[in-house]
């Protein structure tokens, strides 16, 4: 979608980090938003600074975890300014615990939340994009759905992975249809998505993907989805670099690497043994 000027987007979480900051880089060309949140307050500031930037933003109170939330959403976009041409499934929310202190509960509601509300999403969304033959939807997993680099984020990147796995079978469904498929993994990015986080069972420390990601700004990351959705690609991520050298050492020997990433967890004092 080479053109953005005067198209109208759908992004969920966008009242804050990623949501923001793509809704903020799409004001930027033009793009009419339609801005859903469950924190209706943070959608309708990203919708302040959106309309100062010229162009038209709504924001919309939004639970995506609800089964009819996503068709309430199309209706009330498409009330207000038409047909939708990009959306954006970005809600994700963290959870915390040793895989045998995970409550099912706890599993179903980050899968629930994170994977099938984009199921549903596609539901709601993709026959009015058939029907036009055109559109542009961008999924958001993480690094996480790629490498496992903890042990306590199952649901989370379970769900991411499942996210990654649909969005490149809709990719090939899709692309030969006039609409286009975007996947972004970021890595980490200062937002507030650590304060999503529950955790259970007894207390371990925070493990990251590593040091060598350096956290990359959610506005920036926001300007990626931009540039890949002008230029029609599928991947894209805040990290080429540390992700593709991790990425690359599994696909050569993914046995050495399970074993060198399971040494390292057990070595590492601030994790499971911290102090
Ligand atoms: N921040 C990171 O380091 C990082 C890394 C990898 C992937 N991601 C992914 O990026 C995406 C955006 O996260 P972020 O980092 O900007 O987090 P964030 O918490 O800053 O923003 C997420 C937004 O989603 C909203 N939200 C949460 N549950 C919702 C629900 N049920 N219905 C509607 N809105 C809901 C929140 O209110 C918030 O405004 C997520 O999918 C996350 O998993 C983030």
């Amino acid at each position: 979608m080479k053109n953005l000027r005067g198209r109208t987007a759908v992004i969920t979480g966008a009242g804050s980090g990623l949501g923001r900051g793509t809704a903020l880089e799409l004001a930027k060309e033009g793009v009419n938003l339609v801005l859903a949140d469950i924190d209706l307050a943070g959608a309708e500031e990203t919708a302040a600074m959106a309309a100062a930037a010229g162009v038209q933003a709504i924001a919309v109170l939004t639970d995506v975890a609800q089964p009819d939330a996503l068709e309430a959403l199309r209706d009330v976009a498409e009330a207000r300014f038409g047909p939708i041409d990009i959306l954006m499934n970005n809600v994700g929310v963290l959870t915390g615990g040793r895989p045998e202190d995970l409550p099912i509960a706890e599993w179903e509601r980050i899968l629930n939340t994170n994977l099938l509300s984009v199921v549903r999403s596609i539901h709601a969304f993709v026959p009015g994009f058939l029907a036009r033959r055109s559109g542009h939807i961008v999924n958001v997993a993480s690094t996480a759905g790629l490498y496992a680099y903890a042990f306590d984020r199952g649901p989370y990147a379970a769900s991411k992975a499942g996210v990654i796995s649909l969005t490149e079978g809709l990719a090939l469904y899709l692309k030969s249809k006039g609409i286009g498929v975007s996947l972004m993994c970021p890595g980490p990015m200062p937002t507030n998505v650590g304060k999503s986080l529950r955790a259970f069972g007894a207390p371990l420390g925070v493990r990251g993907p590593g040091a060598d990601y350096v956290p990359v700004p959610p506005q920036e990351a926001g300007a990626m989805i931009v540039a890949t959705i002008k230029a029609n690609g599928f991947f894209v991520t805040t990290h080429p670099e540390p992700l593709f050298k991790r990425l690359r050492a599994r696909l050569e020997d993914w046995n050495g690497f399970v074993e060198r990433s399971a040494a390292d967890i057990a070595a590492d004092p601030n994790y499971e043994n911290r102090q």
